[in-house]
């Protein structure tokens, strides 16, 4: 049995450690493809592999079609748009994530990106508050949750919506539930976006939401770019001069927005949000026990293409 870890942005010399030394025990073959430059090489590397750890890495039709021998693929951490699950499926292939194991550092960005931009991106000129200030929180799943909690303990006020979760739920874990995305996006200071990217998302913020943030307010993207309307957001940034945008995924034109709306806009050179020691181990560990017990057990319960 071979395990694969394939990972453009690798993890932590120490947790791919400990992910070799948990398939090793289990008496597997470890091979681990980082930081490579083309697909093609991930097709090369899976033709052997019985199992594959993937980040963000794209698992595309070509790459199941070489990997004759894969059972399973576990994407190490919580957003699974780059699989393609369909083909995964049609290649008797699991596909598993990692939930919560990264969502701490996520949360954590989110709450640096709202110092950073009410700082106006660490530079001297006046800047404001978090605290007292309503944050909404687009959809309340394990980064939406913590990003909530962090926030009440620096003075927020939050407010959360989630087309899964009923309004009592988000009330008992602390915030008001909003009716509606407008009646959030029209209240709030802040929202920090968590959703996932999928055909139902893509696309969804666009310039009807974000013109009606109030003055000053900031949006805060730790998720993926394409759930935005990036020609509604340049809209709305033009339009209004106080609106601003800050993301770990930079828009496809960041460079000439950069240039228009220079510290109202700010997007991370590469997503970094789940790029901490913490979260690598975490994710990288929970995804080599998640293989491990599939094949020992059948144990399949983070499966995402049932
Ligand atoms: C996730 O979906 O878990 C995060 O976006 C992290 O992605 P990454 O593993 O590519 O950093």
């Amino acid at each position: 049995m071979k395990v694969l870890v394939a990972t453009q942005k690798p993890f932590s010399a120490t947790a791919v450690a400990g992910i070799e030394e948990i398939v090793k025990n289990a008496g597997y073959e470890f091979a681990k493809l980082e930081k490579y430059a083309d697909a093609s090489e991930l097709v090369a590397a899976v033709a052997d592999a019985d199992a594959l750890i993937v980040r963000s890495d794209k698992v595309t039709p070509d790459v199941l079609d070489a990997a004759k021998n894969l059972k399973i693929v576990v994407r190490a951490g919580a957003g699974y748009d780059n699989i393609d699950l369909a083909a995964a499926t049609a290649h008797n292939v699991v596909v598993m994530n990692t939930p919560g194991q990264n969502s701490n550092a996520v949360a954590e960005l989110a709450i640096a990106f709202m110092i950073f931009m009410s700082r106006n991106q660490f530079t001297p000129a006046t800047g404001s508050e978090i605290q007292g200030k309503k944050l909404g929180i687009q959809a309340f799943g394990n980064v939406g949750r913590l990003v909530g909690k962090k926030a009440e303990v620096l003075g927020m006020q939050v407010m959360a919506i989630d087309p899964f979760i009923p309004a009592e739920k988000i009330r008992e874990a602390g915030a008001e539930p909003a009716d509606s995305l407008e009646h959030m996006y029209s209240s709030c200071n802040f929202i920090s976006i968590h959703i996932p990217a999928t055909p139902q998302t893509i696309g969804s913020i666009g310039y009807d939401l974000i013109s009606k943030m109030p003055k000053g307010a900031c949006l805060v993207n730790t998720a993926r770019k394409e759930v935005i309307d990036e020609a509604g957001l340049e809209k709305a940034l033009a339009e209004r001069e106080d609106l601003k945008y800050i993301t770990d995924v930079a828009p496809d034109n960041y460079a000439a927005m950069k240039e228009k709306f220079g510290l109202r806009i700010f997007a991370t050179t590469k997503k970094m949000g789940a790029q901490t020691a913490e979260a690598n181990m975490n994710a990288g560990i929970a995804a080599a026990r998640q293989i491990v017990d599939f094949f020992k057990t059948g144990n399949a319960r983070f499966q995402v293409n049932k």
